[in-house]
């Protein structure tokens, strides 16, 4: 790493946001290095080649900045992919085999449970939910034979915050995730707490933008690291440089992004507890993420005039859904459904003020 990149000892978050990963161009200069839109690399002698860039599944330059940057920002060594759940199952691959034990939160993200129930437990892998707010039903669930605990914190849609501490206590011989999606490593860094991966969805708040779709596993340990660029290149979930470039470009302002996001959060938190009709108002005090539950949610989602109906979240622009019917249809029937009547809301960076009288307007 040259002198010129930001110091995890000696700088702020905020700065190590704006720089991590980038180096100017050696050729010209440019301050934001080229997007290195190739497919391969040219070889002077067979096998001759710089650093590990032989082909471009294997490694990408605007890739690796990125990937540099997050590792930076938290705390770790990343690897990234093409969506977020490309990221979970290149860790679920390269962390279990047949036989194995997952403890899942019983409020996560569907695709996340789609994914382990649907896919994971064809290849012999079994799976349990439970609260991980009840820390006794949680060290029930931990058996000799779980090889990793899922925590999503906070989950997604209810927002339930984890206590990571207590879950690294009563982990046993796991290996601990967190899924930092909605925290974001500006707000919470679990591998600083002992965690042993973190994903990241980066599609969400990392990209911030809502025009890129990817993913990160950030591990704490170089061996797993090595396990993971392993995976990653032997089943080729890589993301694209330029969507590379476009994550990497969102990281520089999410100090900032996650402030704003709070900020309207906490307008919009305010109003929502003063409506008769909303109850189980959830909102964890950081982030733009919050959740109400209203006998008319899919009408108030409908009748929204910046809240744009719409799955996914994090983005600059205000988002709202119903997760019944949207992005957790897949854990219908289970332990982890969750109610028709409950709303999420992204609250983006706009005036929080236009943001509220939009929602009261909805709900009438
Ligand atoms: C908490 C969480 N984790 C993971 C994912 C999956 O990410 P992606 O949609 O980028 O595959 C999502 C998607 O909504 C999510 O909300």
């Amino acid at each position: 790493m040259s002198d010129r990149q930001p110091d995890a000892r000696r700088d702020a978050f905020a700065t190590r946001a704006v720089h991590a990963g980038l180096t100017p161009d050696p050729t010209y200069g440019s301050v934001i290095p080229a997007v290195h839109l190739t497919s391969t690399y040219a070889q002077p002698q067979p096998g001759e080649f710089v650093g590990e860039y032989d082909y471009a599944r294997t490694a990408n330059p605007t890739r690796s900045a990125l990937e540099t940057a997050l590792g930076d920002l938290e705390d770790g060594l990343a690897v990234t992919f093409a969506s977020g759940l490309a990221a979970e199952h290149a860790l679920i691959t390269a962390t279990c085999k047949s036989g194995d034990h997952i403890v899942l939160p019983a409020d996560l993200y569907g695709g996340t449970y789609r994914l382990i129930d649907k896919v994971m437990s064809g290849w012999g892998l079994s799976y349990d939910l439970v609260d991980q707010t009840d820390l006794d039903a949680l060290a029930r669930a931990i058996r000799p034979d779980t090889r990793l605990v899922w925590v999503e914190s906070p989950t997604n849609p209810k927002l339930d915050v984890i206590d990571i501490p207590a879950v690294l206590a009563a982990r046993r011989d796991a290996l601990v995730v967190v899924d930092n999606t909605f925290a974001t490593p500006a707000n919470q860094r679990p591998l600083e707490l002992g965690a042993d991966f973190v994903v990241h969805s980066t599609t969400k708040y990392l990209g911030g933008h809502s025009d890129v779709v990817g993913g990160a596993v950030i591990a704490a340990d170089r061996e797993w690291h090595e396990r993971l660029r392993f995976v990653q290149n032997a089943a080729g979930a890589v993301p694209g440089p330029l969507d590379c470039f476009l994550v990497h470009r969102g990281l520089r302002t999410l100090h900032l992004r996650m402030q704003a996001h709070a900020r309207s959060a906490a307008a919009v938190v305010e109003r929502l507890r003063a409506e008769a009709q909303v109850s189980d108002v959830r909102w964890p005090g950081f982030s733009g993420m919050v959740s109400f539950r209203h006998p008319g949610a899919t009408e108030i989602a409908s009748r929204t005039r910046l809240f744009t109906l719409a799955e996914s979240l994090g983005g600059v622009e205000s988002l709202i859904e119903v997760p019944q019917a949207m992005t957790h249809q897949s854990v219908e029937g289970s332990a982890a459904a969750v109610p028709r009547d409950l709303v999420r809301l992204s609250c983006g960076v706009e005036d929080p003020a236009d943001l509220v009288e939009d929602l009261r307007q909805a709900l009438g």
